[in-house]
């Protein structure tokens, strides 16, 4: 990461060269840069459309929320570049004609946090700040939607971090019903280095957090373009020995994954698209044959369900929904009926929520529905190929209803009509796996088996 040396010089540019506000934005749409808090937004045309609001009080914010589970790339830039903030958010106000700057920083992130309010507390004290253009600190609480515009200006404002429906857009109507422009905290360290060097020069990086199943884990910055498997292969060493990396998982709760026949797509915003995954913010998970994609997919679905703030059914309920099926497939009871529903409430949550967080919640369960369906078949049968779900034991359809498990059975685990497929209790069942050795027809799975 090179984002300058907190010494303003690009602020300091603009002063001494006279660069107007449309020439900065001029630059900035020049540069290509787009939003690098998930949706992808051309930075430019945000910044050209706030600047034709008019309007006598306008706010910027910097969005440091970052709750992606596994992201930090924001915290880094804010600990260890918080001048670069500043000075981009001075250039933010400049060029768009507002007079004050929110930085919204979740409260877990104490460093960066103290590193930001000590550089404002300097740039005061030198001038950089307070009278034409200064900057506040506000701290959310940690909720996932509180990254999400009109739920972070809500918690901003002191109200219930909850979203609501767009338009109006914060251009229009932000902080306090005056018009409010929102970059990411990485979007913003960008702005200085394009105003210094020319936007020509913009190098277009992106920092991903990899964690997961790869030798080396951690902040990687890359241009945008380079292909998955570089990056997974040559920047983060490839697979851990003896294992086989299967799959990524780009974007978080808004993401998708690509399994491993794809990993010569570019990480870019459209080409990720093409294959049901986002940039996002730049989480990225890098799995191996160890991981369950159903469980996978479930514990996504858990996220989303949790952080969802309730204000819409569709993301109340439908993620509540998604996260039983998801269960019910793990423990080895799913139905064929389960998928299709699946495949259908997530396409519903999609259509139908309120903010991004329900609209996008469904990607990492469709995408890994649609890239890995023979995983999510083999659980119907009581499979798990990665080894990880069905702890207990499971009786599948091949099962002839003759009754010998229920027999065997040293706890009367087993009911079931004969010649009827017969079921296990898992309260009752001891896992002994007496049932499974006795079945004539190999119906019974489980165990790991
Ligand atoms: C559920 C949800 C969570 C989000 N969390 C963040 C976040 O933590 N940080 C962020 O910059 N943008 C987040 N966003 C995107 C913001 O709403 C907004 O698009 C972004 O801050 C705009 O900045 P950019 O144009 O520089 O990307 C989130 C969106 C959704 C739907």
């Amino acid at each position: 990461m090179n984002f300058g040396n907190g010494k303003y010089e690009a602020w300091q540019k603009i002063q001494t060269e006279k660069i107007t506000p449309d020439a900065v934005i001029t630059m900035v749409e020049q540069s290509g840069l787009r939003g690098r808090g998930g949706a992808g937004f051309p930075t430019g045309k945000k910044w050209r459309l706030m600047a034709a609001v008019t309007g006598n009080q306008k706010f910027v914010v910097c969005n440091g929320d970052e709750g992606d589970p596994g992201a930090f790339m924001d915290r880094a830039i804010m600990e260890q570049y918080p001048h670069t903030i500043l000075e981009a958010m001075c250039i933010a106000g400049y060029a768009v004609g507002a007079h004050q700057g929110v930085i919204y920083v979740r409260a877990e992130y104490p460093d960066a946090v103290t590193a930001l309010q000590t550089a404002i507390t300097q740039a005061r004290a030198n001038g950089i700040l307070g009278k034409n253009f200064d900057i506040d600190i506000r701290l959310g609480a940690g909720a996932y939607v509180c990254g999400e515009e009109t739920a972070l200006m809500n918690s901003v404002m002191g109200k219930r971090g909850e979203p609501h429906p767009r338009p109006p857009y914060p251009t229009e109507s932000g902080l306090y019903g005056k018009p409010t422009m929102i970059n990411n905290v990485e979007t913003l360290a960008n702005i200085p280095n394009i105003i210094l060097h020319g936007p020509a020069n913009f190098p277009n990086t992106k920092i991903f957090a990899v964690s997961g199943a790869v030798q080396k884990c951690g902040l990687v910055e890359v241009p945008i373009g380079t292909t998955i498997r570089d990056l997974v292969e040559n920047y983060c060493g490839g697979a851990k020995p003896g294992h086989v990396i299967k799959a990524v998982q780009i974007g978080g709760p808004s993401g998708g994954c690509v399994p491993a026949h794809l990993f010569d797509t570019p990480l870019d915003y459209d080409s990720l698209k093409q294959v049901g995954a986002i940039l996002g913010s730049g989480g990225l998970i890098v799995l191996d044959e160890t991981t369950c994609m159903v469980d996978f997919a479930k514990f996504f679905v858990q996220f989303s369900a949790s952080e969802s703030c309730g204000k819409c059914t569709p993301c109340r309920i439908g993620t509540k929904k998604m996260q039983a099926i998801l269960e019910r497939l793990t423990k080895g009871q799913g139905t064929p009926a389960d998928l299709i529903q699946l495949r259908t409430l997530g396409e519903q949550i999609m259509a139908t929520s309120l903010c991004g967080l329900g609209q996008s919640s469904p990607n990492p369960i469709l995408s890994a529905l649609n890239h890995f369906q023979d995983e999510f078949q083999a659980h119907l049968q009581g499979i798990c190929p990665a080894g990880a779900c069905f702890h207990g034991y499971h009786i599948t359809d091949k099962c002839v209803g003759c009754g010998l498990c229920a027999k065997k059975c040293p706890v009367g685990a087993i009911h079931g009509e004969l010649k009827q497929r017969h079921q296990i209790d898992p309260a009752v069942c001891v896992k002994c796996g007496l049932c499974a050795k006795n079945c004539p027809v190999h119906a019974i799975t489980g165990g790991n088996h």
